[in-house]
């Protein structure tokens, strides 16, 4: 028993995809001046590609006016359905978010499955994710996912979980059963998650207690976070040219220069419009993130959507909590690509700022240098402690906002917990007080 709506000629019940399936690529284009469209159908092709899909062909329609009902226009739809059959292609991905009711209306249509972009990062993620903390996470902004859009879910689950085998009581519809199925699939993901997130909190604590720096790698999918976390330490993580290799975060111990231990993290690629499921899904594993004494935001400065994409990533950063003021270098990434000109002029341009270091994590052409600029800031500054004190303690959290920088307060029973920034000497001295 499915609740699948069935379409004609194709299996609408499918939800995984085949690889090696055709996959036309389209791209709603509403002018956004601030991408370039055929970057973008670039970068969605090859978010197909990752997981296997054959790219028969990349399309780009203007879209002045999107339609509740099929976001392009009928006559585009039309003519898109005809590209379809020319093809051969057995599945269309939208660059764009679609309603259900859009998704269901084009694959009538078109007579092929149709995906928006959040359908196909998921799926990417759910190929990637290698832990079972990873894994669980991508399953909950799935059904998150999925719950919107009922209609297809029942088979979903089904699949993924190998049938329930059990139903609702009577006189529930599908529908219902499938609410409820989702519901209990989400509160037990939720559970386990957060016994997960508490032992790995516990592990964190621990080092955060630890007098090493943690550095977080950040940056936009591709930008050569992977190649860089290589080169710094050696290790042989998967960096190849597959978007999102990275979904787990990878620490690794580092000696840097005058700073014999430091832990470097490597973490999951950002790419713009990621799911808010999964930037709520992934918190948790930001989490190394947004304790980090330091991040570097790796840029791969030879892509034309450079700009735009330091920008998904600060958004991506702001939303998982980070603060503005955190401390992070920019790691102008993929120097060895750029043209005589282009390299002159940004080598000049990040002579002039502290914050920024060109490097070429392919070559190691710079990164000796960021490796300095990073022992030095680390060194010389201020590190990011977490203090908690009882509330009777006022002249301890009076002497915090003195000299420190308290970037939060978490009021806890009789305890106020500060996440502070302050120089390894005053905190010292801090913890000494009294004494
Ligand atoms: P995600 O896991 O998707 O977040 O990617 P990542 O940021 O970890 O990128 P990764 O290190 O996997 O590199 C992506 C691609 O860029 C690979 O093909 C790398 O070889 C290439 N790459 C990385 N750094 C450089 C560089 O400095 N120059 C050039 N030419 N290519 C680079």
């Amino acid at each position: 028993m499915s609740s699948t709506v069935q379409g004609g000629g194709f299996d609408r019940d499918r939800d995984d995809f085949a690889r090696g399936a055709r996959a036309l690529i389209v791209l709603p284009d509403r002018g956004d001046a601030t991408r370039d469209a055929a970057a973008r159908l670039d970068e969605t092709a090859g978010l197909a590609a990752a997981i296997g899909l054959v790219v028969a062909d990349k399309i780009a329609l203007k879209v002045r006016q999107p339609r509740p009902a099929t976001l392009i226009g009928s006559g585009q739809a039309d003519e898109l359905a005809i590209r379809v059959r020319q093809e051969d292609a057995q599945l269309v991905v939208f660059d764009a978010g679609l309603t259900p009711v859009q998704q269901r209306n084009l694959e009538t249509t078109l007579e092929a499955k149709v995906i928006d972009r959040t359908g196909l990062i998921l799926e990417i993620f759910g190929e990637r994710a290698a832990t079972a903390e990873g894994r669980l996470q991508v399953e909950l902004a799935h059904l998150d996912y999925q719950a919107g859009r009922l209609v297809r879910s029942w088979t979903h689950l089904e699949r993924q979980r190998g049938g329930f085998g059990f139903l609702g009581g009577p006189g529930e519809t599908q529908i219902e059963a499938d609410r409820r199925l989702i519901r209990d699939r989400m509160a037990r993901l939720k559970r386990e998650l957060e016994q997960v997130s508490r032992t790995r909190g516990l592990h964190r604590d621990r080092r955060q207690r630890a007098p090493w720096p943690v550095i977080a790698l950040v940056g936009y999918t591709n930008a050569g976070k992977s190649t860089l976390f290589n080169h710094l330490t050696g290790a042989d993580v998967m960096a190849e040219n597959l978007l999102f290799a990275t979904l787990d975060p990878t620490l690794r111990q580092i000696s840097l220069p005058g700073l014999d231990k430091a832990i470097l993290s490597d973490t999951v690629g950002f790419v713009s419009d990621l799911p808010t499921q999964l930037v709520a899904a992934f918190k948790a594993t930001l989490e190394e993130v947004v304790a980090a004494d330091m991040l570097i935001h790796v840029r791969d400065v030879a892509h034309p959507d450079a700009e735009a994409q330091r920008t998904d990533v600060e958004a991506v950063l702001a939303e998982i909590g980070v603060a503005p003021e955190a401390p992070r270098i920019e790691a102008w990434n993929k120097l060895d690509l750029l043209d005589t000109r282009r390299r002159d002029a940004l080598l000049a341009d990040a002579a002039r700022r502290t914050d920024v270091v060109a490097i070429s994590a392919l070559n190691g052409e710079g990164v000796g240098e960021l490796t300095r600029r990073i022992a030095g800031d680390l060194t010389a500054g201020h590190r990011r402690y977490r203090v908690v004190l009882p509330d009777s303690d006022g002249a301890g959290a009076a002497w915090l906002h003195a000299h420190g920088e308290v970037l939060t307060q978490e009021q806890g029973e009789d305890v106020t917990a500060y996440d502070v920034r302050l120089s390894p000497s005053d905190y010292d001295r801090f913890t000494r007080r009294g004494a």
